[in-house]
């Protein structure tokens, strides 16, 4: 039986609404609270407290589930921004470094600050010797997502003077470190899977640069890294940077709200990602591309994606918040073009045949009604696969670039001072109390 509280007791007013029990005609003023930008938010946090209601909301469709001022979202005009920044300024005008520092500090920095910044990430660009002998216990051809996930978690093994979450400069450190280690990660995962000898960073290189040069260097000879391919690649890992609380970054939140360390709390995000519904897509694209295979098919492709009793979806197509062009896309479709222009592979027949997909889909009444767009990992595969990453790299990727938007996250979360853990409730529908049967009465 709901009790009389505070809330039931609040005048109504413009910054209420208020909700009826039609059954028993009770009711309860709740408060609305208004951010900077976006839509208002109906403050539900006493709700069961007052009314002895639940909210139902289980893939957190319509629920706030914190506030944060890092990175704002309006999917319905295509908008993505961060700390007040369009992606599209910060992809053409910024680099990854920069745009790791205004995710962590909320401003984007000036010369001394960016100096510093750079100089403290590449401080911590080198991994911990004998975390070398973890990729030698995986198989070779384990998938890099896997390893991604054990070496970020074993990282909480080997760093533990920045696993006290309670101190400032620990929590610092720890940011900086995952930022700064896991293009180190990232590339030997791919170095072991191919057998090659793992390739050190370089500290003299950009953020991009190095990790290239981690990736496809070899001891044996000089390696020239296009110019055109590092500010490619930057750009890849500026818009995958953040955004906002998708599946990973409220794992990482989540698994974070109960103190644990940040790496484990990254690993936990990384495994989120996986997934082809979420950082998974990009691999899962160009698989599809290929599947494909040429432009003839591609209306039967359109048509199963359409078919309910076929577990098909066009991937890189639709996303939870963007009802509309996702921006990343728009930025990655040029990038697209640059990068193939640069490796003379403008040809490239996926390239083709991902527009023409584009094309055909923006065109059908199925997707123009159900609002379906190309997301960002549409074209960051082809882009991806024409630089020399295989398929299995491309989530990894996205997860590199994405640690500093986990990262700030968790810091934000961690600094509020009114966090707690996160502990959602259900909506039972399992059997209701019942006698424990004797295994020789059980049918
Ligand atoms: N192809 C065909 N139909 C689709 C697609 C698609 N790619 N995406 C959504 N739909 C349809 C659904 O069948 C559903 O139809 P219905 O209303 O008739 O049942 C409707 O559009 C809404 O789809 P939901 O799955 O309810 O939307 P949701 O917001 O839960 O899912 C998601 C978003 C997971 C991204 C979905 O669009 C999808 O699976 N896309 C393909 C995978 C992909 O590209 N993921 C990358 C996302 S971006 C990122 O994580 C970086």
């Amino acid at each position: 039986m709901a009790q009389s509280t505070s809330a039931e007791k609040a005048p109504a007013g413009k910054n209420t609404v208020t909700l009826i029990d039609n059954g028993t005609g009770r009711s309860w003023d709740l408060p609305i609270l208004e951010g900077t930008e976006g839509p208002r938010v109906i403050d539900v946090r006493r709700l069961y407290a007052d009314t002895g209601f639940f909210t139902y909301d289980p893939s957190y469709g319509a629920t706030a589930s914190c506030d944060s001022n890092i990175t704002f979202i309006d999917g319905e005009a295509g908008v993505l921004r961060h700390a007040g920044y369009s992606i599209e300024d910060l992809a053409e005008h910024s680099d990854y470094m920069e745009v790791c520092y205004l995710l962590l500090h909320g401003e984007l920095p000036n010369q001394a600050q960016r100096r510093e910044f750079e100089k403290a990430i590449t401080y911590h660009t080198m991994l911990h010797e004998q975390m070398m002998n973890f990729y030698r216990g995986f198989r070779r051809d384990s998938h890099p997502m896997a390893i991604m996930v054990g070496m970020v978690g074993a990282m909480s093994a080997f760093y533990h003077d920045s696993t006290d979450i309670s101190d400032p400069y620990q929590r610092m450190v720890a940011s900086h470190r995952l930022i700064a280690k896991m293009p180190t990660i990232a590339a030997m995962a791919y170095k072991y899977s191919i057998g090659q000898p793992f390739i050190y960073p370089r500290n003299d290189l950009s953020f991009a640069a190095n990790f290239l040069h981690m990736t496809f260097a070899v001891p044996c000879e000089d390696f020239n890294i296009r110019p055109a391919l590092a500010r490619a690649m930057d750009r890849i890992f500026i818009l995958h940077a953040d955004h906002e609380q998708n599946a990973s970054t409220s794992t990482v939140r989540i698994a974070g709200s109960s103190g644990a360390n940040p790496f484990a709390c990254i690993a936990a995000g990384i495994a989120s990602l996986w997934g082809p519904a979420h950082g998974g897509a990009n691999e899962a694209v160009l698989q599809m591309l290929q599947e494909i295979g040429s432009k003839e098919r591609i209306p039967e492709f359109i048509e199963r994606a359409k078919n309910k009793d076929d577990p098909f979806r066009l991937m890189g197509f639709g996303h939870r918040v963007y009802k509309h062009y996702d921006p990343r896309a728009a930025v990655l479709r040029k990038s697209c073009y640059e990068v193939l222009d640069d490796l003379g592979k403008r040809d490239e027949p996926l390239l083709g045949l991902a527009m023409e997909l584009e094309r055909i889909a923006l065109e059908d009444d199925y997707f123009v009604e159900k609002k379906l767009f190309p997301n960002v990992d549409f074209y960051s595969g082809i882009i991806l696969q024409a630089m020399g990453f295989p398929t299995t790299m491309f989530t990894v990727l996205f997860a590199l670039a994405r640690t500093v938007g986990w990262v700030a996250q968790w810091k934000e979360m961690v600094e509020d001072p009114h966090h707690k853990i996160s502990r959602p409730r259900q909506l039972y529908t399992g059997y209701a109390k019942r006698e424990f049967v004797p295994m020789d009465q059980r049918g």
